[in-house]
C-alpha cells in the first residue's frame, strides 16, 4: 500500500508541535506514513483546499488563520465544527472533503486525564469569548454541565457566545467574576492573559470553594499564573498541554487507521521541545 500522508496547514507553520506529535505516533505504530507542516498565505487557502486528494493526502490539521476559511471550505461537517464554526481537521471520505473540530473533544479529554469526574463538579466560569472559548463551551454543554457563566473583557462578545449556545449558557463582564466564582467547580482560562509576558489575572482563584478544579488552555509556560495561584491555594489544577496532545487523537485515527494514545513519554517528548524553544 502506498504512504499515508497527512499535513498540518497555517501561516505561520514554523512553531507547531503537530508534527512532532504525529510523528512520534508514526514510529510508535510502525506505520507507512507522513505527516507535514505546509505554510499557506490566506489568499492560498482555497486552493489548497482543492488539491489535497490530488497531492495525495488523506487528510490534514488546520490552525491560525486559516480555521474559519476551512469552516467554508468543506463539502461536509461534522456536528463539533458546526457548533464551534470553525474545522481544525479535515479527512476525504469517497473523495468528499470532510471538516471536524476536535478542540472541544481534546479539552474534555485532557480533564478526564487529570481530574476524573470533572463534570459532576459544578457550575463551570469560562473566561473569554473567542475562538478557544467556543470550542469550551461545546465541551462542556457535551459533558452536560447546565451551568455555563462567560466572563469577558467585552460583554458583547460573551453574549453573543450566549445566545449561540443557548440554554445554560450567560454571559457576564469582568466585573462579576468574583461572585460567579464563589460557587463554582472548574474555572477556564481561554484568554492569552498569562502567557508569557503577559499582565495581571482576570479571575482570583482565591474566590473560589475548595473543591473547584482549575484549567488553562494556554500551555507556554506550563503553569500559568492562574494555574500557580490556584495550587498555592490548595486546588485541583490542570495544564492545557494535554489539550493538545489529545485533539491530536482523532485526525491520526481517521488517516492512519490507528487510534493513539496519549502517552507520559508523549508529554515528556512535547514538554523538551517547549523548554527547547
Ligand atoms: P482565541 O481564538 O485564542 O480565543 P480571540 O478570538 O482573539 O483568540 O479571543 C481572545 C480572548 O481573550 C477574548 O475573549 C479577549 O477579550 P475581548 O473579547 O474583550 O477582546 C480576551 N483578551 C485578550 N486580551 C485581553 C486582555 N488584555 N484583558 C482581558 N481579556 C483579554
Amino acid at each position: 500500500m502506498a504512504e499515508r500522508r497527512a499535513f498540518v496547514t497555517g501561516h505561520p507553520i514554523a512553531h507547531s508541535r503537530s508534527p512532532k506529535i504525529h510523528g512520534h505516533w508514526l514510529a510508535q505504530y510502525g506505520i507507512d506514513g507522513s505527516y507535514q507542516a505546509i505554510d499557506v498565505a490566506l489568499a492560498d487557502f482555497a486552493r489548497f483546499l482543492k488539491s489535497i486528494g490530488a497531492g495525495g493526502y488523506r487528510g490534514g490539521n488546520v490552525t491560525i488563520p486559516h480555521k474559519e476559511a476551512a469552516f467554508a471550505g468543506v463539502a461536509r461537517r461534522d456536528h463539533a465544527a458546526e457548533q464551534i464554526g470553525a474545522v481544525n481537521t479535515l479527512w476525504l471520505e469517497d473523495g468528499v472533503l470532510w471538516g471536524g473540530n476536535t478542540d472541544g473533544h481534546g479539552f474534555a479529554a485532557n480533564l478526564d486525564d487529570h481530574a476524573p469526574g470533572w463534570a459532576a463538579n459544578g457550575p463551570a466560569v469560562v473566561l473569554g469569548a473567542g475562538g478557544a472559548s467556543r470550542a469550551v463551551i461545546h465541551a462542556l454543554k457535551q459533558r452536560g454541565i447546565g451551568d455555563i457563566r462567560i466572563v469577558n473583557r467585552t460583554l458583547a462578545r460573551a453574549q453573543e457566545l450566549a445566545d449561540r449556545f443557548g440554554a445554560g449558557v450567560s454571559a457576564h463582564g469582568a466585573g462579576a467574576v468574583g461572585e460567579l466564582l464563589s460557587d463554582a467547580g472548574l474555572l477556564v482560562n481561554t484568554t492569552a492573559l498569562g502567557m508569557h509576558g503577559n499582565e495581571a489575572l482576570a479571575a482570583d482563584p482565591a474566590g473560589l470553594p475548595g473543591h473547584a478544579i482549575v484549567t488553562d488552555i494556554v500551555y507556554m509556560p506550563l503553569e500559568t499564573p492562574l494555574l500557580a495561584a490556584a495550587r498555592t491555594r490548595g486546588l485541583k489544577t490542570v495544564d492545557g498541554l494535554g489539550m493538545l496532545l489529545h485533539q491530536a487523537v482523532p485526525g491520526f485515527e481517521l488517516w492512519f487507521g490507528q487510534k493513539p494514545e496519549v502517552t507520559p513519554e508523549l508529554r515528556r517528548i512535547i514538554v523538551a521541545d517547549i523548554e527547547a524553544h
